[in-house]
């Protein structure tokens, strides 16, 4: 084991166990122990709190899971890597099948190595099936001042004939036997991001999707504590979030001496990868870690992880900016004119980026047609694309655009060119979604073509420098019958696609700032933002319902990365009518956005959004690059309350809300905290002072957040305090 310029104390560390080699992982306050078990298998005995010992056989305390006579059987024993052909009865990782049509696998161990990857450790736990011919290197990314260790599979096939994947999971986690509850996220279009929490039973517990995007209904993250430990602060926590933004699958299992054992990676329904002599496949990344600062520590360290090591890099530290987009104000009868007028008025309001939603190209008037055709739709800009950049670049603002690269219309010039360029089976009516297909990302043709659609559309009208990437439908009929060999890989490859084409846009025009968005939040995954820098988090605005899901959201991400529009009332989605101070309050949990017809806002509402914003600006730094505490989950009728704080600790914003109010009640005290005890603040509004000591022990009785706004709280209140250090 060698690795340059790491302090020794970062290093995996290569330990003995029973004369057996074992790896210790030491993070900031979390250690992570490796060790061979019986036949080689990987086991990952402890995950945890680093328990201020040197002596790695202290975490090895796991109870044996079988019958003495079967004491050689890896059921119930925490195995990090389980494969098809292991002495085990529960959720594999690795099945290959050879041309023999056996399916069995054995590894050993062969080698250790660690690298400096980054400036961040790495280790790689070389294995091997002679018999086989088969090679797996596991990684270990360890990111030490993060607590987060980022884990992935690379899959060799070093013998003479193919070997076909039928599945190829990225990692286990396993965890002593316990009681344990399993928080995940769920919902729908419109509902996405609601946290679950139940208890893990004998049994299995599967989330995952089949959509063909991570999707609405399920997210690929986890979290996992004790049984009943509700504390948003303290307690333990273990949690993964998988960089991968296709086709998943989580599976959390009891096993039979109640350890947990969960495995995550790739989608194995319908997936089936050849390699063939040389090749190799390399599993999605997932990011676990575990913190003892209940799920908002868990949270955070996820949050932070994100916004310093894993957003890309060009935009990483840049604040995002404040955008108006107008999809609810217009929908498809976007036009020239009232673009601009929107464009002005957004710039009086304040904001920095004006964005054209759908309906600006082709012959696109409704959803029925020209996606695919990626040109400017002369009736609706005669003077081009470029008069309205032109104008809003003159206003002060950047410009971006909208587009949905992966789809096409059958009522398209693309279409009737290239009919075999969107998934089907020949002989088979396909099915649509929102009246379109689904383009095979898979194929280099289809990449290459709208790669160069994209290239024109960044090159040919003066800067654009935003993209919002969207994503409309579920995949079905994913036939590639050009291809029957690879029938079975393209759920993969696509996804690499979308990967590959980012990649490569992002290297040619390394200025733009670009979003995911899937009809809302459907691909809002941690493999979309290595590529992306921010995420449309739902289509429903309605200011109520995104306490809920913006609070969900950031469980596994970022606030630097989750895009919230002000729109207008009676909303779109709900027909609820909430005050626009409300809204903005709400939107200002992260990016803020404009996304109401502004042109039909009257002067008072225009002055308030122009004073929302303005205040906006000056907490931004605290909302984008701040730590986020949440001091009150929402419920559906409120109380709610969320607080970040600067790095430093010397600054801090509370927002509260409620929607419905019994007279004389509220939220109560709110107890701040990553403050620093000994020094003083001061209330930004009213200059009222106190310590940090006193500020998270005794807290801030809640009606008086905002001091212009009256007691009791009643309905739709919101509002905001800032304490600054003095
Ligand atoms: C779905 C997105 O979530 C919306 O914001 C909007 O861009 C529409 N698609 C446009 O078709």
């Amino acid at each position: 084991m060698t690795a340059s310029s790491l302090a020794n104390s970062q290093l995996p560390r290569r330990e003995s166990i029973g004369g057996r080699p074992a790896w210790l992982l030491r993070l900031r306050s979390t250690d992570v122990l490796l060790c061979l078990g019986a036949n080689d298998a990987l086991l990952l005995p402890y995950w945890g709190r680093s328990g201020g010992t040197d002596r790695p056989t202290d975490y090895v305390l796991h109870p044996q899971g079988n019958r003495p006579s079967h004491r050689e059987f890896l059921d119930g024993q925490p195995v990090a890597y389980p494969v098809y052909g292991d002495a085990l009865f529960k959720e594999v990782c690795l099945v290959v099948a050879r041309p023999d049509g056996s399916r069995d696998t054995r590894l050993s161990f062969v080698e250790d190595r660690v690298e400096n990857v980054d400036g961040h450790p790495v280790l790689d736990l070389v294995f091997q099936d002679e018999l086989v011919g088969l090679r797996v290197t596991h990684r270990f990314q360890v990111f030490v001042e993060h607590d987060i260790v980022v884990r992935s599979a690379t899959i060799e096939n070093r013998g003479s004939e193919l070997l076909v994947l039928e599945r190829a999971l990225t990692a286990a986690l396993p965890l002593p036997p316990d009681r344990y509850d399993a928080c995940t996220l769920h919902g729908t279009w419109g509902r996405e991001f609601t946290l679950k929490r139940r208890p893990l039973a004998p049994g299995k517990l599967v989330v995952e999707s089949r959509r063909g995007s991570s999707s609405h209904e399920a997210h690929p993250w986890f979290a996992i504590r004790p049984r009943d430990d509700e504390s948003e602060h303290t307690g333990a926590v273990w949690f993964g979030s998988l960089a991968w933004s296709g086709n998943w699958i989580c599976s959390l299992e009891v096993e039979l001496n109640d350890a947990v054992h969960i495995v995550a990676g790739v989608q194995p329904f319908d997936f089936a990868w050849r390699l063939t002599p040389g090749e190799s496949f390399t599993t999605p990344e997932l990011a676990g870690g575990y913190s003892d600062e209940g799920l908002g520590g868990a949270s955070r360290l996820l949050q932070a992880f994100e916004e310093e090591v894993w957003l890309p890099a060009s935009h990483r530290d840049r604040p995002r900016p404040i955008l108006y987009n107008s999809w609810e104000a217009t929908n498809f009868a976007v036009g020239a004119d009232q673009q601009i007028e929107l464009a002005r008025r957004a710039a009086a309001m304040g904001t920095e980026l004006f964005v054209v939603d759908d309906g600006w190209f082709g012959a696109r008037d409704d959803d029925f047609a020209a996606l695919g055709d990626w040109t400017v739709n002369a009736a609706k800009f005669p003077n081009g694309l470029r008069q309205l950049i032109d104008e809003v670049h003159g206003l002060g603002m950047q410009f971006g655009i909208w587009v949905e690269p992966e789809m096409v219309n059958p009522n398209s010039d693309l279409y009737r060119a290239h009919p075999d360029w969107a998934y089907h089976i020949d002989g088979r009516e396909p099915t649509y979604g929102r009246n379109q297909l689904v383009l095979n990302f898979a194929r280099d043709d289809v990449r290459e073509h709208l790669t160069e659609q994209l290239r024109r559309l960044l090159s040919d009208h003066g800067s654009i420098e935003f993209v919002k990437w969207d994503h409309n439908r579920a995949w079905t009929e994913v036939g590639w019958p050009e291809r029957p060999e690879q029938q079975r890989e393209v759920w993969v490859r696509h996804v690499r696609g979308v990967y590959a084409v980012l990649a490569t846009l992002r290297r040619e025009f390394p200025e733009v700032l670009w979003e995911t968005c899937a009809g809302g939040g459907g691909r809002a995954d941690l493999g979309m933002l290595r590529w992306t820098d921010q995420a449309w988090t739902s289509d429903n605005t309605d200011a109520a319902d995104r306490l809920t899901i913006q609070y969900g959201f950031s469980r596994a991400h970022t606030p630097r990365a989750m895009v919230n529009w002000v729109t207008d009332v009676p909303n779109q989605q709900t027909g609820r009518i909430a005050p626009l101070a409300f809204r903005f309050h709400v939107a200002m949990q992260g990016v803020l956005g404009i996304g109401g017809d502004i042109n039909e806002w009257s002067a008072e509402e225009i002055d308030e959004a122009r004073r929302l914003i303005a205040q906006y600006k000056q907490l931004r730094p605290l909302v984008q690059f701040g730590r986020q505490y949440w001091l009150v989950p929402p419920t559906p009728l409120g109380p709610c309350a969320v607080q970040y704080v600067s790095p430093a600790g010397d600054r801090t914003v509370v927002f509260v809300y409620q929607m419905r109010g019994l007279r004389g009640a509220g939220v109560g005290r709110l107890h701040l905290h990553g403050l620093q005890p000994g020094r003083k603040y001061r209330r930004d509004a009213d200059g009222v002072e106190s310590t940090g000591a006193a500020l998270m022990a005794a807290g801030i009785p809640a009606e008086a957040v905002d001091p212009r706004h009256p007691t009791p709280m009643l309905d739709w209140y919101s509002g905001f305090q800032v304490w600054t250090a003095i």
